[in-house]
């Protein structure tokens, strides 16, 4: 890509089916896993999350997936190649597998992906483990990623890399796909100058990322520190904050915000299909009595979501307000994560002790403040628990966006219930695009957050009604589909200036 790429490439939206190109997808998680369970294969299809998101795009463009093979019946249906029609009932686009070894997995995966890049970029830096084998394995996995793109795409092929994983592989790709046009999406935040000079692999991660033709990112605030980190890093890049635009290396890159949105329709339709007894039979499964309050927390046990202080606010309304006991319960839906670290033991451990000490201290015979749940709720029943819940608490020290904001959101559409009341982290990429009708919390700060949750419970129905019709109408408007029609009607546009540029040279070199 050359300079000038911005003003041909200003926002034109394009909905996935009028996408032109073959596009080639890579990110770490694979969207199907194969597993052995009671003697036969079976599949784990996406339930939530980016794969869930991503997959209908597939299936519709029919292209190629390329993921880390991690089921242990993976490689006994894939070809030669090592691919495989998905999704398996309906077979319409191909999965590409690359294999790691259990090392490689130890080492990139909970290495260098989540014990460097994820505390850093999560300005969390006492959290990050900078091993030299963690950089190696890094390194050698990227490429592993970039030689099945090589073999997967062309030319005329678009290749979408997903997240903090592949920074390196576009430029391993590049090298061999000159013309190809490469573009990312980093998921997480981009951490200002500051933080990320931190890190000694600082010039090779900004290499491998502005090979890309395109990088996005979640808020103007990533793009801004992304940008700001690239001018300081390298004294030969021209960056223009205006238009997004960094010229290193004798290539364009261009950078922008496109804030990730939620399926909104599909959520609001599934929270209202369950029936009259759906909530009152959850209540009496979890043990919730009828009458109380319900305050529900969604998250992977991840020590970034700020689990342990939402508690420790939870204990000091409890202590301090004994009106609220028995009046309001806690749902904590949990899913455990990264456990090979030794930070999210400790997390999970932390996790434990506040909820022992909160039902020790103040259950009765009849109530527990905390419920938690660790078992899979299907999306269904998680989205009724979200459109039955008084309030939704979102409490992450740092998050790139946080998806479960806006489900919560897009949930309360049911007309039979109440709408509910969403506490939002000021620290959420959400917070942007929420942040003026939701409750805005600061999460370390445990008597505030205390008085913001009875704000909440107590808050007059005009003004809830209020709140939730502004932040529905934001995540309605800027759902899934959004994202993907800007995002890829960008990128198509770049493709075409590449085309165009492409044969112009080619004239004028058959002209001399
Ligand atoms: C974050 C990351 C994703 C990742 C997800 C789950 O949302 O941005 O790339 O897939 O967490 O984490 P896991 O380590 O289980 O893939």
């Amino acid at each position: 890509m050359t300079p000038d790429a911005s003003e041909s490439t200003a926002i034109t939206e394009t909905p996935i089916d009028a996408f032109e190109s073959s596009l080639v997808l890579v990110s770490n998680r694979q969207p199907y896993s194969h597993r052995h369970e009671d003697g036969e294969i079976v599949v784990d299809r996406p339930v939530g999350g980016l794969t869930a998101g991503l997959d209908p795009v597939m299936q519709q463009i029919d292209g190629t997936w390329i993921a880390w093979g991690d089921g242990d019946a993976d490689a006994e249906v894939t070809d030669e190649n090592d691919c495989v029609r998905v999704p398996p009932d309906d077979p319409n686009y191909t999965l590409r597998r690359v294999w790691l070894s259990e090392d490689a997995v130890d080492e990139y995966y909970y290495g260098y992906s989540n014990q460097v890049l994820w505390p850093l970029c999560h300005d969390l830096i006492g959290k990050t483990n900078f091993e030299d084998r963690f950089w190696s394995r890094y390194k050698t996995v990227n490429e592993q990623f970039a030689e099945a793109v090589v073999e997967q795409a062309d030319e005329e092929s678009v290749v979408w890399f997903q997240d903090y994983h592949l920074a390196l592989a576009p430029s391993y790709a590049r090298a061999a796909l000159p013309e190809t046009t490469l573009f990312q999406f980093w998921h997480i935040p981009w951490p200002t100058w500051d933080t990320f000079r931190v890190c000694p692999q600082r010039h090779e991660l900004l290499d491998g990322l502005l090979a890309n033709d395109l990088i996005g990112f979640h808020t103007e605030r990533y793009v801004e520190n992304f940008l700001g980190c690239v001018d300081a890093c390298f004294e030969d890049a021209r960056v223009d904050t205006d238009s997004g635009e960094v010229e290193y290396d004798g290539e364009t890159t261009l950078v922008r915000a496109f804030p990730l949105g939620v399926d909104a329709e599909r959520i609001g339709r599934l929270a209202g299909e369950r029936d009259g007894s759906f909530w009152s039979e959850f209540k009496a499964e979890y043990g919730i009595p009828e009458g109380s309050h319900v305050a529900v927390g969604v998250d992977r046990l991840d020590y970034t979501k700020g689990i342990p202080e939402r508690l420790d606010a939870l204990y000091h309304l409890f202590e301090t307000r004994p009106e609220w006991r028995e009046r309001l319960t806690y749902v904590q839906k949990a899913t455990e994560s990264r456990s090979d670290i030794p930070e999210y033991q400790r997390l999970q451990s932390q996790v434990d002790e506040r909820i022992d000490r909160l039902n020790e201290r103040f259950a009765t015979d009849s109530w527990r403040p905390v419920v938690r749940i660790d078992e899979h709720l299907t999306n269904p029943e998680l989205y009724g628990l979200y459109a039955h819940s008084d309030l939704a608490l979102v409490t992450p020290v740092r998050d790139g966006m946080n998806l479960v904001a806006k489900e919560y959101v897009a949930a309360q559409s049911d007309s039979d219930t109440e709408d509910g009341v969403l506490v939002l982290s000021r620290m959420t990429g959400a917070h942007g695009e929420l942040g003026d009708t939701a409750v805005t919390i600061e999460p370390y700060d445990e008597a505030a957050l205390a008085d913001q949750i009875e704000e909440a419970l107590t808050m007059p129905d005009h003004e809830r009604e209020r709140r939730m019709d502004a932040l529905r109408e934001s995540v309605l408007e800027n759902d899934l589909d959004t994202w993907l029609a800007s995002l890829l009607g960008t990128v198509q546009g770049l493709r075409r200036m590449n085309t165009e540029q492409a044969d112009d040279r080619n004239r004028q070199e058959t002209k001399s």
